[in-house]
């Protein structure tokens, strides 16, 4: 039976067999209407009170599985939306396969269900037509993808979920075994050693489409298992490496948008920072952060003198629309409460200087204008802090009015690189971490420093690494490096963070063993798949794209897990 559900008037006249769900049933006086359902077709049938199967079909309720049997007629009416709505069947038979109890939620596109009844009862959600479109569309997406690798060449090798815990281990799943008592394997973070070990076993061109397990919390963006494509080659530029992402990007955004788009650009950590206060720069608008410290130092204003005099500096963004001075109040709530010393502020309106800071000189508000280009009414928003923490709290306040002024354009889809992250990072307790991970290789000049630094150096923050991380609209979508391949500078870097010589050895040696036995140089970079259809797709979560996610408290909902430990 080939069940086909793509009929049109060609096949007026001829008999037809046809499995599916009810979809809806509108009974007509004398005639029954059924819209039966098989995947996303859709096709109508319609029986009348002569027929011998006239009882059954007004017994049928909605997702009743049923066989028809009848012929192909004209469509009185065309239904335009349907593939086959230009014809329907006349039925001369119908058999129930399975009846259905109520559903807990309609098999609509729109629904207001809840996303945790939709989870606890996905295999009903998963009718819809929207999950039925997600699950093709993320098939289409890693067919394109792996078309474009094999085309390039690359080889896909499966590499171990199963592994061995890695030092620190946050964030890793511990699976406890049975066979060895008292013994536990972890779940793999990424195939990131593995890759590397694929590179020092001398393949040079490794993807994978696969799968990740971090124990951590859920977010929109994030899942406790996910996808990544993940990447690595030996013997290659960061530049080679960034080209193959770009055409890959571009072949990716053509087929899923309407969207064109000609480069990618490339910017610095440090411009990223200082320019939108984050390291993933939401680049659909451009409101750039300014300094406005030296402009400042001579002021009216005391609060701002004995600030910056303190050591703090002045950042601000502009905007060419105003906001309410309610909603000015509700921004600078908002991030006191997130730990902001507040929110200073000028509107610029038909040639008045309003806001908190309207008592600046005539000087300071030329100069501002001058060095922001501002020459129209509009709002300049203002924190005053130390660097990192006004810059951060600044890069909260762009995204936050942007979205209240409604100037992000949602069919636009922004790339940008962000290059050069310094090596390492102070954690909250002051603790030296990697910004990416520590197999990361230094930048060339930096290097002759870094041999000649210890631990308690300040200057070991400065060090930059060769590592890059694509964005899209403000979402960090990828990240890689070239790797380090020498043994010297991968023990130094572990000592840095912290690994003691006896973990290194037990964690480790093997892999630094492995260093000495002529390792070629090789770098890679793995992309979330997740987040770049769900940002494609337009949808909320990275959830909507997954076809059996967990909830936002990393739950599932139908299955009911995690279990408690017995
Ligand atoms: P990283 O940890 O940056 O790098 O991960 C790469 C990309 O994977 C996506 N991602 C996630 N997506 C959904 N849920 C999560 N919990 C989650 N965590 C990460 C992001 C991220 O940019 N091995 C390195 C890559 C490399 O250096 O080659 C790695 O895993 O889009």
């Amino acid at each position: 039976m080939n069940n086909n559900f793509k009929l049109n008037i060609q096949n007026i006249g001829e008999k037809i067999e046809l499995k599916g769900w009810v979809n809806k049933i509108r009974k007509l006086g004398e005639l029954i209407f059924i819209d039966i359902r098989n995947g996303q077709e859709i096709i109508q049938a319609v029986i009348d009170s002569s027929s011998s199967s006239y009882e059954i079909a007004n017994k049928l309720k909605n997702e009743f599985v049923i066989f028809v049997k009848g012929k192909i007629v004209k469509r009185k009416e065309e239904n335009l939306k349907l593939v086959s709505g230009s014809i329907e069947i006349l039925i001369h038979e119908i058999i129930i396969i399975n009846k259905s109890k109520q559903t807990p939620m309609l098999i609509r596109d729109e629904t207001d269900a809840l996303e945790q009844k939709r989870n606890e009862y996905r295999y009903i959600d998963l009718r819809r037509k929207v999950n039925q479109e997600m699950l093709k569309s993320r098939s289409d997406f890693n067919k394109l993808i792996r078309d474009y690798f094999y085309n390039k060449n690359f080889i896909e090798v499966e590499t171990p979920i199963i592994t061995k815990p890695s030092s620190g281990g946050a964030g890793e799943f511990k699976i406890i075994s049975e066979k060895h008592k008292g013994k536990y394997y972890s779940l793999a973070q990424s195939p990131q050693i593995y890759k590397q070990l694929l590179m020092y076993g001398g393949l040079n061109k490794y993807f994978q489409i696969a799968r990740c397990f971090r124990d951590e919390d859920s977010r929109k963006d994030r899942q406790l298992e996910f996808t990544q494509l993940d990447l690595e080659m030996s013997f290659v530029t960061r530049e080679e490496i960034m080209k193959i992402i770009n055409d890959l990007l571009k072949k990716i955004v053509t087929k899923f948008t309407n969207y064109k788009f000609d480069k990618i650009p490339i910017i610095t950590f440090e411009e990223s920072i200082s320019q939108y206060g984050s390291d993933k720069p939401d680049t659909r608008f451009e409101n750039k952060i300014s300094d406005l410290t030296s402009i400042l130092k001579v002021t009216p204003v005391n609060f701002i003198y004995d600030k910056i005099l303190s050591g703090k500096e002045v950042k601000a963004v502009f905007f060419e629309k105003n906001i309410s001075n309610g909603e000015i109040k509700e921004i600078d709530k908002l991030i006191k409460s997130q730990g902001s010393s507040g929110l200073s502020w000028v509107k610029f309106s038909n040639n008045e200087i309003l806001g908190s800071l309207k008592l600046l000189s005539k000087q300071n508000i030329e100069d501002i204008k001058t060095e922001m280009n501002i020459d129209t009414d509009g709002i300049l928003l203002i924190i005053i802090d130390k660097k990192m923490k006004a810059l951060e709290f600044i890069g909260r306040i762009r995204l936050l009015v942007a979205e209240k002024l409604n100037i992000i354009n949602n069919d636009k889809f922004s790339f940008v690189w962000v290059v050069d992250f310094p090596l390492f990072k102070k954690n909250l307790e002051g603790k030296i971490e990697s910004m990416h991970n520590p197999f990361t290789s230094i930048k060339e000049e930096y290097k002759d420093k870094f041999k000649s630094l210890t631990i308690d150096n300040k200057e070991l923050v400065t060090i930059l690494s060769n590592s890059y991380d694509i964005i899209l609209n403000g979402y960090e979508i990828g990240g890689g490096s070239s790797r380090i391949s020498n043994v010297e500078e991968q023990n130094k870097v572990f000592e840095f963070i912290g690994i003691s010589q006896q973990e290194k050895d037990s964690s480790f040696g093997w892999f630094l063993e492995a260093q000495k036995y002529g390792i070629p140089e090789h770098g890679g970079i793995a992309l979330g798949l997740d987040r770049i259809l769900s940002i494609l797709l337009k949808k909320d979560s990275i959830r909507e794209v997954i076809a059996f996610p967990k909830s936002s408290h990393g739950t599932d909902e139908m299955m009911k897990s995690p279990i408690d430990l017995k």
